[in-house]
């Protein structure tokens, strides 16, 4: 047979480097901003439902997978699944890849924001006195400003290309290069968090924030957005429906306790998750900023302007704020880089150092066209540039929807194809745990049902087409009139084209094994 899998050093490496990819920019900014969105302490009921019924389910569900079929997302699909499986396994790493492309500006701009926090007192670039040190040197008299006047620049550039290089670098020897960088990075980002937590809650008026958050307000549950909202961030703090799970688990022995890893991995995120939502609204309570904000105004100025007006050591908390964001980020993003390139390197048997290089070419090509910096929103009060509203129009498809179709496919992939109890027989052997019957009922109906209710709600709603038509605040920044009006259906086509035509002709693409089995057959038939 083939050479021999690639392994952790050590059980303790490969939570790190679960918990590390689950610990990203979903739970720093995007939770607390999502939970004051949705009605702050209400958002919990949903939250907890899609944690427990969904969430740690689907958890031990991609754990078992990958440590099950050995093999990376798309392949043990396949084993799961037959072609169908597949097919869907490669549409994971697709919609998987078009988050990696944005998410790495994400972090491009962080660590622009980064560079301006280190070279100018926060005071003023964060309170609305832009004098960027790189930058344009446009004057923009509010705290947005500062973002804004940045991003249209082209240092992000070199933040992206910044990026990228350390993606390589440490997905270049493959578990082993990981493995060292979350042993070092996965404890700072705990360390960094605990101090921001209590410079929040220290601060006079901080618990009126952590009160906020906590106290429910039932009117919103019956709202659908609320519930897709719960679930969409479900899937991506957990960094479920990526194959990313999938791919870590195959590198552990068939032996380790599989659910007992998906309750810690699912905690020690979501426990990051709360903690975070503590410190960022006590200090915004505290400093009068109502954390009334969609996602990226959340990192890059709502909580930014709270850090400036910290009575003390603000511009030591700026720089560690967007430290934070980078290596938590890049615990993630190397995740989302390793699931790629294992999937590519299990069917083509291809070298690690070059599909590396191809896909880091790629991928900066890629990250490089949501950074562009033309401004096509001269009021700049909103989404400024050329790049940023292509991420807005992508993140639409592959973030709201394509992760819970990913979600849902897979269920039903292996709970009917397989069958979830043969994943469930496999786990069981080795957990204390007990995963029952119940198991099932939730992989084969319960969780697809209510996926697909969730989604088919949004159809009806028109939400999934606001995103073409204008009703969805996703096209409120697309310019109207000139070739540009067209950016929402030329994106929705290419993330089209781009996961399930790419899908179709790598399920098709013959696979090294597949080779190797015709070549023993006919070689057989002389
Ligand atoms: N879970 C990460 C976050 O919360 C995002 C991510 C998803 C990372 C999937 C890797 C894979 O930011």
């Amino acid at each position: 047979m083939s050479e021999t899998r690639a392994q952790w050093k050590s059980k303790f490496g490969f939570i790190l480097a679960a918990s590390g990819s689950a610990i990203g920019l979903g739970n720093i900014v995007f939770f607390p901003a999502n939970a004051y969105k949705y009605g702050g302490g209400a958002f919990y009921l949903p939250y907890f439902i899609a944690l427990f019924l969904v969430g740690i389910p689907v958890m031990i569900l991609e754990f078992g997978l990958g440590a099950w079929a050995k093999k990376s997302f798309p392949l043990a699909m396949r084993q799961a699944g037959g072609k169908a499986g597949e097919f869907a396994g490669w549409f994971a790493i697709l919609n998987a890849a078009f988050i990696t492309l944005y998410y790495v500006t994400i972090l491009g701009w962080v660590v622009g924001m980064a560079g301006e926090a280190l070279a100018n007192p926060v005071n003023e670039i964060f309170m609305g006195k832009t004098k960027l040190a790189w930058g344009a040197g446009m004057q923009i008299p509010n705290p947005a400003g500062t973002f804004f006047a940045m991003i249209s620049t082209w240092l992000p550039m070199a933040g992206v290309l910044f990026v990228w290089l350390l993606n390589g670098l440490l997905v270049s020897k493959g578990t082993k290069t990981i493995e060292a960088a979350v042993k070092i990075f996965v404890p700072l980002m705990w360390l960094t968090m605990i101090i921001l937590i209590v410079r929040g809650v220290t601060l006079p008026g901080g618990m009126d924030g952590v009160s906020y958050l906590f106290s429910p307000d039932l009117n919103v549950l019956g709202r659908m957005d609320v519930w897709k909202g719960a679930m969409s961030q479900m899937f991506f703090t957990l960094s479920l429906g990526f194959g990313v799970m999938t791919a870590y688990a195959s590198y552990l022995p068939k032996k380790s306790d599989h659910s007992h890893n998906a309750f810690t991995t699912s905690l020690l995120n979501c426990g990051f998750e709360w903690i975070a939502g503590v410190a960022i609204f006590s200090m915004l309570f505290a400093l009068s900023i109502q954390p009334k904000a969609s996602t990226l105004s959340m990192m890059f100025f709502i909580v930014p302007q709270g850090i400036a007006k910290l009575p003390m050591g603000a511009q030591a908390f700026a720089i560690g704020f967007f430290f934070l964001l980078l290596i938590a980020g890049l615990t993630s993003s190397i995740s989302l880089v390793e699931a790629l390139v294992a999937a590519m390197q299990d069917k083509f048997k291809l070298s690690r150092a070059k599909t590396l290089a191809f896909f880091g070419i790629l991928g900066f090509l890629g990250s490089a066209a949501f950074a562009l910096p033309k401004v096509i929103d001269p009021g700049l009060g909103s989404n400024g540039t050329l790049g940023l509203t292509l991420l807005d129009l992508m993140d639409h498809w592959a973030f709201s929807y394509g992760l819970l179709i990913v979600g849902l496919v897979e269920c039903l992939v292996i709970g009917w194809g397989i069958g979830s109890h043969r994943i469930r027989d496999f786990i069981n052997q080795n957990s204390k745990f007990h995963l029952g019957r119940w198991f099932d009922v939730l992989i084969k109906f319960l969780i697809p049902l209510l996926l697909a209710v969730i989604l088919l709600m949004n159809i009806v709603q028109g939400e999934v087409l606001g995103g073409l038509y204008g009703s969805s605040a996703v096209t409120n920044y697309v310019p109207k009139g000139g070739i540009l009006s067209s950016l929402p259906v030329i994106i929705l086509f290419v993330w089209l084209l781009g996961t399930l035509g790419l899908a179709f002709l790598l399920t098709r693409a013959k696979g090294v094994d597949e080779v190797d089995a015709v070549c023993s057959e006919e070689g057989g038939m002389q």
